[in-house]
């Protein structure tokens, strides 16, 4: 099976959990990624824009209710269902479409904003994919990326990991070890599987020619973060989010 099929068929699979504790705790984060959006897209309204990996919905969602034209763009379609269910339970409207993130159905230029949350680590391609993600900006458009250090292979944070996979097993039911054996047969394929810094994606940005590039820290989410995830995710792993955002 290719790296993408396999990323693929591990979200189908994960789709069934993964509202189940990572929703949870990022709609009670709701206010601050809604203000975070404010902040970095302005008020104007109506924009159009594509959420790229859009998963179970998280962000678009919010720009739907932030009075947007949203696009959720996703190749699991487990996970588009959990976002269509999100959706209707929201009574929101938003185009979710099955898809490559790596290669969009869009023509050039179709898109006020382009963002995408936690989706870089797990491509295989991830220059191809912000030149595409840049290709379907309208010039003047802007760029937004959201990312962190999921998989820091200093071997304390491996014991953070273990420690916190052991929780997850208890408290969400799940088993942890699903996504260590999946990944571990394609992690060697996906050049940003432990993570990118800031300075990686300005020189990704940098590379396809986006300009006006700017990194935000996220220090209020990570403060509540750290106060507020569960349990298995505050041993896990330390919030280490930022938002990176250039201009066409
Ligand atoms: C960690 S989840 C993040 C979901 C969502 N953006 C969020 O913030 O909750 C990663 C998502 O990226 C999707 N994904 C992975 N590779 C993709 C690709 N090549 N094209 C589109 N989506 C992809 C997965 O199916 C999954 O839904």
């Amino acid at each position: 099976m290719d790296v993408k099929s396999s990323v693929g068929l591990y979200w189908d699979r994960r789709s069934q959990t993964y509202d189940r504790n990572v929703y949870k705790s990022q709609s009670a984060a709701e206010h601050f990624w809604k203000s975070i959006l404010k902040t970095e897209i302005g008020t104007e309204k109506n924009l159009n824009i594509l959420d790229v990996g859009t998963g179970t919905g998280f962000l678009a969602l919010l720009f739907a209710e932030l009075g947007h034209k949203v696009t959720g763009i996703d190749i699991s379609k487990g996970m588009l269902e959990k976002s269509r269910y999100n959706a209707e339970r929201l009574s929101l409207t938003v185009n979710f479409m099955h898809g490559d993130a790596e290669n969009l159905p869009f023509d050039d230029r179709s898109f006020d904003i382009v963002m995408n949350r936690y989706l870089l680590w797990t491509l295989p391609d991830p220059k191809t994919a912000v030149n595409e993600w840049s290709r379907v900006v309208k010039s003047g458009g802007k760029l937004i990326l959201i990312d962190g250090r999921w998989h820091d292979p200093a071997i304390h944070m491996r014991l953070r990991r273990f420690l916190g996979s052991i929780i997850v097993f208890l408290t969400e039911k799940r088993n942890p070890g699903m996504f260590t054996s999946h990944y571990a047969t394609i992690k060697d394929q996906l050049p940003f599987f432990n993570g990118i810094t800031p300075n990686g994606v300005v020189d990704l940005f940098t590379e396809v020619g986006l300009k006006k590039i700017t990194v935000n820290n996220l220090e209020k989410l990570r403060a509540f973060e750290t106060k507020n995830r569960p349990l298995s995710y505050k041993i896990a792993n330390k919030p280490y989010l930022f938002l990176a955002l250039g201009e066409k």
